[in-house]
């Protein structure tokens, strides 16, 4: 091993770490996943990178790709030992290309710092995850991640034209190029999106971005039962509205929010959902009105937000949330696990009514919110983590909600990815067939297996 540390140093590779403290700090994400690596490794240049992957794969050694480390699945975290490649430091904007509706970024810049550079320009990277403060582009496309507004504007996918990707052994490609439209061959751009550092370490990346809506607004409905929620949604969305935002809040979530901040403007009971609409003055309007009127008499309550000041305080709350559960139960932790299933939309009601008996018949506190226009529902277990019983009954939830979005044709992972978390569903997710062609897939593009092993049960 002390010779990889030599060629390492040798071939000018970066900054390289072998202290304990350090390789402590890189051995998790936000999830529970933990491996501890034997190098931390920090890049500033595709040479460097490629350099870093010929020694790697002739030396055997593993490599996880790590960016901020705000992952919720364990994709981060280096579960085989050898190197953790942390490529935050690759964080240069490189081209505005506004004529051409593009953006060229390095992978480490932070999603909030690319929208505050595309603002002056009128355009902004629509996917928009509750990490965005912290969360790296790069991140973003090895997880496909989204958040609040694909609902209308689509996840990462949709906007990623070309990526430049340092394989396995060395070389360098570009998957696309600054064409908007473009059939050349086999779709790699796509491939590589959502392949969760297994297949390549991307070290930039050409993105479309969006023009700015010019205005926005939000209506707030409650409910009395959180399956009639669900209901509202598919009913919004027959009528032919298509909210920039749909999310949902359920009681719990809002009484949380509530011990945050007793000021904010929320109902006191029922379920919550926001919708959003944007575009212009007049088009928002008239399409948030229309949302009003349509859920009058469904709903518990229904009114449109006072104005900017108020929706952007709404905002702010809801991005806090899954780390604000904390203030219910202060001698309960958060445990990130089954948080992140997705089913159609036609199912939600069904996928809210399963999740609220399987935590009833467990005796388990929840909270429900998440981005319910796109079907996912993150449930937020927590838990007395110093008692073991309350872990198996955890276990036994999570296992629960993954298998009843499966059964309603769902998915065990909308947003966060499947890392190693999520890993045991995959061949009930995708099909025995299906995995074994993504294996094939793996085998033709990382032939010793070195890139973020024992990931996405590969
Ligand atoms: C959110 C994260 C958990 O939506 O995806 O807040
Ligand atoms: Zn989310």
């Amino acid at each position: 091993m002390k010779k990889i540390l030599e060629d390492l140093r040798e071939i000018d590779a970066g900054m390289v770490c072998a202290a304990l403290a350090e390789r402590r700090c890189y051995a998790s994400d936000a999830s529970q996943v933990e491996g501890l690596a034997d190098y931390v490794v920090r890049p500033e240049s595709t040479q460097q990178v490629s350099r870093i992957l010929r020694l790697c794969s002739e030396e055997n050694i593993p490599v996880t790709a790590r960016g901020s480390g705000t992952g919720l699945s364990g994709g981060a975290s280096p579960i085989c030992g050898g190197i953790v490649l942390d490529l935050s430091g690759m964080n240069r904007i490189i081209e505005i290309d506004s004529e051409n509706l593009q953006v060229i970024v390095e992978p480490g810049v932070i999603h909030e710092k690319l929208n505050m550079a595309l603002k002056p320009f009128g355009f902004f990277f629509p996917p928009d995850p509750g990490s965005s403060a912290m969360c790296t582009i790069g991140g973003m496309i090895a997880n496909n991640s989204s958040g609040m507004r694909s609902v209308k504007y689509g996840t990462t996918r949709s906007y990623v034209l070309d990526l430049e990707v340092v394989l396995a052994d060395g070389r360098v490609i570009h998957t696309g190029s600054k064409v908007l439209k473009s059939v050349a061959g086999y779709d790699l751009t796509r491939l590589f999106v959502g392949s969760e550092g297994t297949l390549g370490i991307i070290t930039r990346a050409g993105l479309r971005v969006a023009p700015l809506p010019l205005a926005r607004k939000l209506v707030l409905a409650s409910f009395e039962e959180t399956e009639t929620a669900g209901r509202a949604v598919i009913m919004v969305f027959s009528s032919g509205i298509t909210p920039s935002a749909c999310e949902i809040l359920d009681r719990t979530t809002l009484k949380v929010l509530k011990l945050c901040d007793p000021n904010l403007a929320l109902p006191d009971d029922g379920d919550l959902i926001l919708f959003e609409v944007d575009g212009t003055d007049s088009s928002t309007a008239e399409s948030a009105l229309q949302i009003q009127e349509l859920l009058g008499p469904l709903a518990k309550s229904v009114r449109i937000a006072s104005g900017q000041k108020e929706m952007e305080a709404i905002w702010a709350a809801r991005r806090l949330v899954g780390a604000a559960i904390s203030r219910l139960d202060p001698n309960r932790t958060r445990i990130y696990i089954g948080e992140d299933v997705g089913v159609p939309i036609k199912e939600i009601p069904s996928l809210i009514k399963r999740v609220q008996q399987i935590t009833t018949k467990l005796d388990l506190p929840a909270m429900k919110y998440g981005h319910i226009g796109d079907g996912n529902l993150h449930v937020a277990l927590f838990i007395d983590v110093m008692n073991s019983d309350q872990w198996g009954k955890l276990e036994l939830a999570a296992d629960r909600i993954h298998r009843a979005a499966l059964e309603l044709s769902g998915t065990v992972s909308s947003e966060h990815g499947i890392g190693l978390a999520r890993a045991q569903y995959m061949p009930l997710q995708v099909g025995e067939d299906a995995l074994n062609v993504m294996r094939s897939i793996k085998k033709a593009l990382d032939p010793k297996n070195i890139l973020n092993p024992g990931k996405m049960g590969l």
